[in-house]
Order: C-alpha cells, then sequence, then structure tokens
C-alpha cells in the first residue's frame, strides 16, 4: 500500500528528528558490517521473494516478532509459513535485530520505511519521485538502491528511475 511519505514526514518533531539522528547513523554507518550480513538460507528462500530481504539490523525485535506472528495477514499479503519456519526465521530475526536498546524504535505498523531515521535519510527525495511507476512504493528499495539485494544502501549506488 503506497503511501505519502512528505506529510508525514513534515509532522515529526523537531524532537523527534533528533533522537532519529544517532539511529540513522547507526545504519547508515552499518551498511558495511550491519547490513552487508551473511542471511538465514530460510530467510532468503522464504522472505525474499516479494520483496528484498530487508536487513534484520533495521527494525527492533518486538516488529519482527509480530510480522512473523502474523504472517496470514501480511500487508495486505498472505505470507504464510509452517510453524517450524516460523520459529527459525523469528529467533534468526530477532537475533540480528536493532535490539531493545531504544524502546522507541518500533515504527507505525511495524514498516522500516516509517521508522523516524527513514524518513529523515529520505527526505529529499522529491514527493514526485515516490510515485513513478518504477517505485510505487517506499518500501520497494530496489527501484533505487541497486545492490539492495545485498544489504548495500550505501549512497554511491543509488540510481533513481525515470
Ligand atoms: C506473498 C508476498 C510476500 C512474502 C512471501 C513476504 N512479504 Fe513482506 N511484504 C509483502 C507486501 C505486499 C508488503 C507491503 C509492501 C508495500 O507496502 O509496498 C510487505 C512488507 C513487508 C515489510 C515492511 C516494509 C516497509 O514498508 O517497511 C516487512 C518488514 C516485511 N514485509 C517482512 C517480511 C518477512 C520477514 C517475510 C518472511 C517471513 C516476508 N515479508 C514475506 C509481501 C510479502
Ligand atoms: C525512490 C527511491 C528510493 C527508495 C524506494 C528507497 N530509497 Fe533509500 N535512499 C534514496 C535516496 C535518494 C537516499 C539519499 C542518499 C543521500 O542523500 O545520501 C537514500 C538513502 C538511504 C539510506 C542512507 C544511506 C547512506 O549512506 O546515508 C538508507 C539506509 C536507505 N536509503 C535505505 C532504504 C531502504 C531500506 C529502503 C526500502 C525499505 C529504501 N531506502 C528505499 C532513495 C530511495
Amino acid at each position: 500500500m503506497p503511501f505519502d511519505l512528505v506529510p508525514r514526514f513534515a509532522a515529526v518533531s523537531v524532537v523527534a528528528l533528533l533522537a532519529s539522528l544517532a539511529v540513522s547513523d547507526v545504519v547508515a554507518e552499518a551498511d558495511d558490517t550491519r547490513t552487508q550480513i551473511n542471511l538465514l538460507p530460510k530467510y532468503r528462500q522464504e522472505c525474499a521473494t516479494c520483496h528484498i530481504a530487508y536487513p534484520p539490523v533495521m527494525l527492533p525485535p518486538a516488529s519482527w516478532q509480530r510480522i512473523l506472528g502474523n504472517l496470514s495477514h501480511h500487508f495486505g499479503s498472505d505470507a504464510s509459513l509452517d510453524a517450524d519456519s516460523v520459529h527459525q526465521i523469528s529467533t534468526w530475526l530477532t537475533a540480528h535485530s536493532s535490539g531493545n536498546a531504544d524502546a522507541r524504535a518500533a515504527p507505525p505498523e511495524d514498516r522500516i520505511t516509517r521508522s523516524t531515521w527513514f524518513q529523515h535519510d529520505h527526505a529529499e527525495v522529491p514527493a514526485s519521485v515516490w510515485k513513478r511507476p518504477a517505485v510505487k512504493s517506499a518500501s520497494n528499495c530496489a527501484a533505487c538502491h541497486t545492490r539492495a539485494d545485498q544489504g548495500n544502501f550505501d549512497e554511491h549506488f543509488i540510481h533513481l528511475p525515470q
């Protein structure tokens, strides 16, 4: 479900923005060491068919657990898995998540794209770009981050589709 990023960002308070900078730095600096990790084969197999395998460090443990606990109603899709796979993936994602240091980090709807750091990092992307047919949704990281499938979000590997 596409959503309008810009008005939401505008509503973010200065305090939330400052808080987000620390998280943003963590994620940005983390590109090599924390987002480009070897993925659990089952995670890649089951969770990278409809979208990229999102780096586990981009959500706190509670968000991953809620997502894995409700796969039959997964952002408008049915992504159900057998209980053993759910358990394996949930355990692995939790272990590699952003951790519990900042309880406020759980974003609305447990969406990476609604995290304050995400909205901060993308504040300069014009609203019109998000609406281009090749992008459609902010969740579609690979539309702009050409190495997103490798967990690489470095600014050198960004190409905005026309
Ligand atoms: C049947 C297709 C499908 C499968 C399989 C699937 N997803 Fe998704 N997922 C979606 C859709 C559709 C969205 C919403 C995308 C949008 O809003 O544009 C989504 C969104 C997400 C988001 C939020 C992205 C954001 O907006 O920040 C996360 C996190 C996520 N999925 C994790 C997972 C995990 C973990 C698995 C494996 C257990 C998984 N997905 C498997 C279809 C799927
Ligand atoms: C419409 C294109 C687009 C989409 C879709 C998109 N991004 Fe970005 N992303 C950008 C741009 C542009 C920047 C800013 C680069 C800059 O100014 O340094 C950026 C910056 C980032 C950064 C900071 C990189 C750095 O080195 O500072 C991260 C992390 C990031 N994006 C992750 C994601 C994730 C995860 C997704 C999907 C859930 C996503 N992006 C979806 C265009 C996009």
